[in-house]
């Protein structure tokens, strides 16, 4: 039975490293991206690259749209998230390098929190005309709500205060550069690690999946909470196949 083997493995672990997809978060109302109904079902990715965003204000005003959709939810952590908090409590969890944008491990009580995806509770200015996906803004950054404000006042969209620059998500979209600090933090706790414990995530989108695979390539164990089959079933240790919201609090227990 996975869930005793998954026990097993967690008590023999002590520096365990939590990698999560959205699908941890998907049991608190926010959709994942390629599950029947998420979020890529129904919106076209190649339409939220970086570039076209700098190009096009429809594409911005589109995607606020979908922020807020997204936002909207005002989602809790739920059953999962708290697991994971009950992990590091007990001393047992280095980490979590999640690609999730929600904030929902902060606000479960976990500390150590890696996103490198970036967070959809804040916005940055990316400046005026960045180019090949390097935003180059002025540092102007403030929460989402201030942005959410701004289309309520009526602008056609928020712009820097400080430069004039536009203003996006705190998130990586497709075609823009990754956080290398933060990967090389993920990375570096990854190969800190003795078990990685990959949870709702379909392991599709490099380089994001290249972590746990460090982990395993350091001599960790893998352990795998999804719904569906991922690329990296073949390396687990154990595959837990089932709704993270039930398997994790299971397991911890
Ligand atoms: N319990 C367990 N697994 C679940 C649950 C659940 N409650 N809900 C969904 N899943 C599984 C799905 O079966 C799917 O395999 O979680 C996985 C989610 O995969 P994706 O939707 O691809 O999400 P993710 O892996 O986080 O995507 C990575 O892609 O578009 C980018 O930036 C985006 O961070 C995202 C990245």
């Amino acid at each position: 039975m996975t869930v005793a083997a998954l026990g097993e493995l967690i008590a023999a672990s002590s520096k365990i490293v939590a990698f999560t997809g959205a699908g941890i978060s998907t049991e608190s109302g926010i959709p994942d991206f390629r599950s029947p109904g998420g979020l890529w079902t129904r919106y076209d990715p190649r339409e939220f690259t970086f570039q076209r965003y700098v190009d096009s204000a429809e594409v911005r005003a589109r995607s606020w749209a979908m922020r807020r959709e997204f936002v909207a939810h005002h989602a809790a952590p739920n059953p999962a998230h708290t697991a994971l908090a009950q992990l590091q409590r007990r001393g047992k969890l280095i980490g979590i390098v999640t690609q999730n944008i929600d904030g929902l491990h902060q606000q479960a009580g976990n500390t150590h929190v890696i996103e490198i995806h970036g967070t959809a509770r804040r916005v940055v200015c990316i400046g005026k005309a960045p180019e090949h996906g390097i935003p180059n803004g002025c540092g102007f950054t403030v929460s989402t709500e201030w942005a959410f404000e701004q289309l309520d006042a009526g602008a056609d969209e928020p712009t820097c205060p400080r430069c004039g620059g536009l203003i996006k998500s705190a998130t990586i979209s497709f075609g823009q550069q990754m956080p290398t600090d933060a990967v090389d933090r993920a990375i570096e706790m990854v190969r800190n690690s003795d078990l990685v414990l990959t949870i709702g995530s379909s392991l599709q989108v490099f380089p994001a999946a290249d972590i746990p695979v460090e982990g395993l390539r350091a001599g960790a164990m893998l352990a795998i909470i999804n719904d569906e089959p991922t690329p990296l079933d073949e390396f687990a240790n154990v595959i837990a196949r089932g709704r993270a919201g039930e398997v994790l609090p299971a397991v911890v227990a």
